[in-house]
Order: structure tokens, then sequence, then C-alpha cells
């Protein structure tokens, strides 16, 4: 992959006139087979699976103009941010093989969320494919190609921030090479919306915000302290194994597979952190409740509502789009009571990055 990319990266001399703007909306994605733990340049150590959601999202332009030498600067939510930026800057920097033209640019990157930044949501997915997006047609527009190629989107994003290679795809896609779906690739995420029951093109994911704090552990630390967890190699197992199963599930429409799987998953990755060393418990006490309630509810009522997390304590609450009203109100009357000034974002599964300028 990596010497296609490198061989047609545009190396000739940037025009004088080249300058304008880039704009790409990307969304954020919740992974229900999760990715924990890495080795080498971003290569999962197991295959994972998401949705795309719709509401959460980055926008990000870059305007560009012909400069003697690289110039980069970050605004995040209209205010100049060096330290957002870094990361970015560090992703051209490392990258600038496959990428040379930037050398000749200057970057003047603006980004904001569509969701709080108080709100625990990672927006590294959503902020670095978006940023990627924009990149990559800078470049199309040097070598004037006019359609973004989204599998090199999607392998790019990865390199910047592992998930992000997931957000490129709309509905739901698989990143990691599994024997279980031909394409599939440990560099870069595939479309898994041909493969999926219609139920789950229009999933629901409500989240509840437990605490709006950022993360106690960075995911790079997270991803880091795999390589020491006595349990790693069984969970690496129990990962393909529930790729192959929840494959299997989202085609056939299996609800029941889904949720035993997605719940188990969710609470797998924060099992790894307890007995990480050191230990980590990132969920809260209203994170244990919600759960405790979501279970009854389900027990109770027969809707096919689960739960999963991140790597923190807010709830993704799963469910099908015709069962929205009960599970609204359940959320306004019960669980809004578990959440930080009672607030909770309504998302759902969606289409994927989109074109802004
Ligand atoms: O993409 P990273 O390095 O921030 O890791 C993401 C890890 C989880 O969000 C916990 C799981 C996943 O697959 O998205």
């Amino acid at each position: 992959m990596e010497n296609i990319w490198i061989n047609e990266a545009y190396r000739g001399v940037v025009p004088n006139d080249f300058q304008g703007k880039i704009g790409w909306s990307s969304p954020s994605n919740i992974a229900l087979v999760k990715y924990w733990g890495k080795k080498g340049k971003q290569i999962p150590q197991n295959p994972s699976i998401s949705f795309t959601l719709s509401e959460c999202r980055s926008e990000t332009f870059i305007s560009f103009e012909k400069a003697d030498s690289f110039g980069f600067r970050f605004f995040f939510e209209g205010k100049e941010n060096p330290a957002f930026g870094a990361k970015i800057e560090k992703f051209l920097l490392d990258y600038q093989a496959f990428f040379p033209f930037i050398n000749q640019l200057s970057l003047k990157v603006e980004s904001r969320n569509t969701f709080p930044h108080s709100s625990g949501i990672a927006s590294s997915a959503s902020s670095m494919s978006a940023f990627v997006m924009c990149l990559l047609e800078i470049e199309n527009q040097l070598v004037g190609k006019v359609e973004l190629d989204l599998q090199k989107a999607s392998y790019f994003s990865r390199l910047a921030s592992g998930s992000a290679a997931r957000s490129v795809f709309p509905k739901m896609a698989l990143w990691g090479a599994t024997d279980c779906y031909k394409g599939s690739s440990d560099e870069y995420a595939v479309p898994l919306e041909n493969d999926i029951h219609p139920i789950f093109k229009t999933y629901r994911d409500s989240i509840l915000i437990v605490s709006g704090e950022t993360k106690s552990v960075s995911s790079r630390a997270g991803h880091g302290l795999m390589e020491n967890n006595p349990y790693a190699p069984a969970r690496y197992t129990q990962a393909n194994e529930n790729i192959k199963n929840l494959l299997a599930a989202l085609k056939s429409g299996d609800l029941d597979t889904f949720i035993n799987i997605t719940e188990s998953e969710a609470l797998q990755l924060h099992a790894l952190m307890m007995c990480s060393n050191p230990s980590f418990i990132l969920m809260k006490p209203n994170t244990l409740r919600i759960i405790e309630a979501v279970r009854n509810f389900r027990n109770e009522t027969r809707i096919p509502l689960c739960f999963t997390l991140d790597a923190g304590p807010n709830v993704h609450l799963l469910y099908p789009e015709n069962e929205v009203e009960q599970v609204d109100d359940f959320i306004k009357n019960i669980l809004a009571n578990y959440c930080v000034e009672g607030r909770w974002i309504a998302d759902h599964v969606g289409d994927g990055p989109k074109k802004l300028a």
C-alpha cells in the first residue's frame, strides 16, 4: 500500500497561484467490537467494527497558499490552538514522504466539533478523518483528480488516529484483517454497508453524558498497557471470535447476538483497563446504574435496547429506530437523572463524511 501512495505522491513544483480553501465534515464512530491494543505503526491487534455516527462530527477547513516553506497554523472553535494542532502537524511531518508538496504550502486549519468539548466524547476519529479528507482534496487539486479515494483516506486517517480509519465510510465499517471478510485489512477500514441487515442502517445511538471530564487515560497510553496485560492473548482470540459472530448477526439482523456481543465487548474493554498495570477504573457509579437500568428495561419491555462504552464513563444506548419513542421516554424519565445536568445527545447511524467547501 505504502509504495503505491509514495509513488503517486505529487513531487512537482506547486504553481505560484495555487491557493484556496477546502472543507470537510466527518463523523465520530462508536465501536461494537473494540480496537484496544496495537503494534507497529497503528496496526491493530484485532479487527474492530463500528457504527458511523451522524450528529457528532468535526468540521474542518484548510486554507492553503503557495509558500517558500511549510507553514502551519491551527484554530479550534475560532481561537488559535497550537496544542490541539500539534498532533496534526506531527502527522504531516512524519508522513511528508507521501505529501511532499506541503513543504511548498502555508496551511491554516480551522476546526470545530458539533458536540461540546466538555461532553467527554473523543474527537480524534472525526477531526483526524476530516483533516485527512481536506489534505487529500488539496492533493487531488494539484494532480487534477476529482474523486477522493476513500481507501486512501481511511489509510491515512488510521495513521493519524487508529479508529479514525472507520469514520470515512457510511453506516458501518470494519477495520483489521480477518478471514471472515474478503478485502479486510489492518491498514485501512472497509465499508460494511452492503453486508448489513436494513435494521442497522438506521440504528440509534443516544449518548448519555455521565461525565464531561476528559479521560484519565489517553487511548495511546491505554493501547500501550495491553502490551503487558496478561489477558491480552485471550482478548485477541475472543475479539476475532466476536468479529465472526457479529458479522453474521449484522447480516441476518439477529438482535440477540448483536446485543450479547456488543455489551460483552464494552465490559471487556473496561475489564482490560481494570487489570492493566497501572490499572484504571473509567466507569463511574452512574455508569453502572445506567447499565443495570438498561438490562432491567430490556427484560421487562422486550425492547432490544443495549449499551456500549468507549474508554470512558459515558454510555451509548443502541436501539432500532422504531423504538425511539419508548426509549426517549425511558431516557427522559429515568436515565437522564444519572447524567451531568441531565445531558444526552441523540445520534444515529449516518452517511459518513460530507464535503463543505
Ligand atoms: O483510535 P484510538 O487510538 O483513540 O483508540 C480508540 C479505542 C476505542 O475507542 C476505545 C475503541 C475503538 O475501537 O474505537
